[in-house]
């Protein structure tokens, strides 16, 4: 007996999954780097936002940073256009003044003996690696206990770079672009001809990792490479050693780990966040922290740095463009259409949509707004 197969315009993935990945938001129960500590200069404040939520991180002369909502109570002008004074942010337009809470602590021509008005939302600020993270989310979840760990950031012998950019598309591409190393044809004109080996995915709660190692089919190494993952010379390796690379997103960051082979210390450390700015959650702001390990010969990494930063950027710039070609065609077809028949990435999209949240794009309530009686 023959069943009958619907038609579809599109071939099925391999399982159906629950909910659209490119249609799922971020988890807002996480820190996340809102801006670089070096943008915020003290007594300043700064403007960014969290999937379409506007927020101002203000910087006291003398005390920690905090943030708020930023739109000021009165009229919803964005607070970052306003003026610190002290612990304090007056808005630009009526100086309508709000403390580190949000509360609003000051109206100047308020008539004496009338209640002040209700203030904006705060939210809790901490300041590591070089970034200024905020928690938007709920304070009772789990995620407001758990800051991220990068422990490699403070270690001397490596050297830190910053990566900082805003990418036209969905956070999960960026997560799916770095874990599958098939795509390394895309950086043929970069790297030559390499192949990526799959050694093994693992996966629990929260988490998914994928380690590889690769091999050199056809072209010669790019400087920037070889300095990037500056391997000892000279040294025997043991039997059956060879380069492992690790990536691992454990939710909602990604990290990846090199090793050149016999090596105990990656060469290579990566850190990454990646989150959306807009309540589409079709933009992303990515940052991230790529720690080099240092040659052997002090004062050689800054010798070295330019290659490194040369050859990483064009890199970046192949992925960029490519996440963002994933994001039009998504945005075309109005669906996610993608067949996935690599484990790695089939295991890394259930977990994306499993800790995910719906995306929620009705006007946004607000328990803050005034009404004169
Ligand atoms: S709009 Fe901010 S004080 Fe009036
Ligand atoms: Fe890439």
């Amino acid at each position: 007996m023959s069943s009958i197969i619907p038609l579809r315009r599109h071939a099925p993935g391999p399982r159906e999954e629950s909910r659209d990945l490119r249609k799922t938001g971020l988890d807002p129960d996480f820190w996340y780097p809102l801006a670089r500590s070096k943008q915020l200069k003290p007594g300043k404040s700064l403007a960014t936002t969290f999937a379409g939520e506007p927020i101002v991180v203000v910087r006291p002369k003398d005390g920690e940073p905090f943030a708020l909502e930023n739109r000021c109570a009165h009229r919803q002008v964005p607070l970052s256009l306003g003026v610190v004074r002290g612990e304090r942010l007056q808005c630009h337009y009526h100086c309508w003044t709000y403390d580190r809470s949000g509360a609003c602590v000051n109206v100047p021509y308020l008539d004496e003996g009338k209640e002040l008005p209700n203030g904006v939302r705060s939210y809790p600020v901490r300041e590591a690696y070089g970034f200024l993270f905020v928690y938007t989310g709920d304070q009772a979840a789990a995620g407001f206990k758990r800051f991220p760990d990068v422990s490699t950031f403070a270690k001397s012998e490596y050297k830190t770079r910053t990566l900082d950019r805003t990418i036209g598309c969905h956070y999960s591409f960026m997560h799916e672009n770095l874990m599958d190393m098939n795509h390394q044809f895309l950086h043929r004109s970069l790297m030559g001809s390499i192949r990526a080996t799959l050694l093994d995915v693992r996966s629990g709660d929260g988490w998914v990792e994928a380690d590889y190692t690769f091999s050199r089919a056809a072209g010669k190494q790019p400087l920037g490479e070889r300095f990037m993952i500056n391997r000892k010379s000279g040294t025997a390796l043991p039997e059956g050693a060879i380069d492992k690379m690790t990536i691992r997103t454990g939710y909602p960051y990604q990290t990846l780990q090199f090793w050149t082979a016999g090596s105990t210390e990656p060469a290579l450390d990566l850190w990454n966040c990646y989150y959306p700015t807009d309540r589409e959650q079709r933009k992303n702001r990515t940052y991230g922290l790529m720690m080099i390990r240092k040659p052997g010969i002090p004062g050689l990494v800054h010798v070295i740095w330019p290659f490194i930063v040369a050859f990483t950027n064009g890199i970046f710039g192949q992925d960029t463009e490519i996440v963002e070609a994933e994001q039009a065609a998504f945005d075309a077809q109005g669906e996610d259409w993608n067949q996935e028949i690599f484990p790695a990435i089939q295991a890394l999209r259930a977990l994306l949509i499993e800790k995910g949240v719906p995306l929620d794009l009705e006007p946004r309530s607000t328990s803050s707004v005034i009404r004169f009686s």
